[in-house]
């Protein structure tokens, strides 16, 4: 099989790139390790920022979204039983949120690249890639009838995620790797309960954060900070409505937080992870396959887009005008918004955090949200950098 691009992974930053340089009539193949059902399932981010929908909407892929997803413009801080919010959208241009689940980006973008003729194969194993370093770099699988497969491409786009085998293909030693570990972790929660608020609420509190999330009218996200080493199973259900009750609670407000039944319970890896440079030969590494970051400010599916949009452009450019210029920049223009993301989600980890062991970082996050409280120049940066500046 001779293809000009082939694509592993078919998550935000796969399904982003296939449906872009498809529209140029590039054609690719996309491979992907689980079953369709499974990757239109599995829930995982929900914010979108605002640039990302005006790049979808460019390519005629946010149809739907447009028509469902909630703009949301406002968040809110609780710390010690006092509440504030931000309206961020009236601060940054007017740009808002738009809560849209990660699943059913990866349904709308799956159904539009096969409506359109594109070819992706699910529940493959065994993905080998080799020879990245010449001008036919390959791609090597078996399918899900067991049959091995190759694809001989002009370029491979490792959209396979922070535990996919594209990284690991790049021998040792040509990678710079920044690792972080936040010493903190987030028990994440999926309930069958409708949002008790309006606006996405991040709670500060002596037992550890929490936050409020939005999904759908019938579905809500919470976070809850938990000691190190927590397991999921750890916590029962009881123990987190309990929990969350506490850690949102408002003096003098009839404020409530309404329970529903808990669907997903799971200990997150607050971990930031970003490999230098972004490419090595003819495979381009996009999204979590480059850099994860924590969920603090919703920008990881936002980043994997903005690479495949910016990987995007450069292979479209190169197929055009023979121009190699922007697969040359690739990787230094899309860290640049990596580190700024990650520069961002860091100083928020730290405002909404409290580190039991040590009570002097839980003042200095009091002492940021005052700060965020009571300054506008200190809400307006806040402002740019949580809408994507
Ligand atoms: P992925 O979505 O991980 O897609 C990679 C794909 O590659 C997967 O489908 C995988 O099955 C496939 N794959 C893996 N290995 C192979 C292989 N060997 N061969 C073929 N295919 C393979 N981000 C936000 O922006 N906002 C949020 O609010 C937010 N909340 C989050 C909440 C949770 C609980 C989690 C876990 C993440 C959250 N994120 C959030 C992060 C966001 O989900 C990721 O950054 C995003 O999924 C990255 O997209 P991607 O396409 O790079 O990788
Ligand atoms: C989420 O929707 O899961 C989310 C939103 C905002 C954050 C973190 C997570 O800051």
């Amino acid at each position: 099989m001779k293809r000009a691009v082939a694509v592993v992974g078919a998550g935000p930053a796969g399904l982003t790139l296939a449906n872009l340089i498809q529209q140029s009539g590039i054609d690719c193949v996309v491979l992907e390790k689980a079953s369709r059902a499974h990757v239109e399932t599995r829930p995982r981010a929900g914010v979108l920022e605002h640039r990302s929908v005006t790049m979808l909407e460019s390519l005629g892929l946010a149809d739907r979204l447009l028509m469902e997803a909630d703009r949301h413009g406002t968040c809110e801080f609780r710390v010690n039983g006092q509440a504030f919010q931000v309206s961020y959208s009236d601060l940054y241009g007017n740009q808002k949120h738009y809560v849209y689940p990660q699943q059913e980006v990866v349904k709308d973008l799956i159904g539009s690249f096969l409506d359109a003729g594109g070819d992706i194969r699910f529940s493959v194993s065994d993905v080998e890639l080799r020879d990245l370093t010449s001008s036919t770099p390959s791609v090597h699988w078996t399918s899900a009838d067991g049959v091995r497969t190759c694809v001989s491409a002009d370029f491979v786009a490792g959209c396979d995620g922070f535990h996919g085998v594209s990284r690991p293909s790049i021998p040792d030693g040509v990678l710079t790797e920044f690792t972080h570990q936040h010493g903190i972790e987030w028990l994440a929660i999926l309930a069958e309960a409708p949002p008790s608020t309006k606006a996405i609420i991040y709670a500060l509190h002596e037992d550890g954060f929490a936050g409020h999330m939005l999904r759908s009218p019938s579905v809500s996200r919470f976070y809850l900070q938990v000691p190190v080493g927590t397991k999921a199973s750890d916590w029962s259900d009881e123990q987190v409505w309990e929990a969350l009750h506490k850690r949102f609670a408002l003096q003098g407000s009839t404020w409530s937080l309404t329970e529903g039944k808990i669907i997903e319970k799971r200990v997150l890896d607050m971990r930031s992870h970003v490999v230098e440079p972004m490419s090595y030969g003819r495979l381009y590494l996009l999204g979590d396959a480059a850099h994860i970051i924590t969920p603090v400010g919703a920008k990881g599916m936002n980043l994997a887009m903005n690479d495949a949009a910016t990987f995007g452009r450069a292979l479209i450019s190169f197929y055009e005008t023979g121009s190699e210029a922007g697969l040359k920049t690739y990787s230094d223009d899309c860290l640049r918004r990596v580190w700024r993301a990650q520069e961002f989600s860091q100083w928020m980890v730290n405002m909404i955090h409290t580190d039991v062991s040590s009570p002097f970082f839980g003042r200095l996050a009091q002492a940021r949200l005052e700060h965020l409280a009571e300054s506008p120049a200190y809400r307006a940066t806040f402002a740019e950098n949580y809408v994507g500046p």
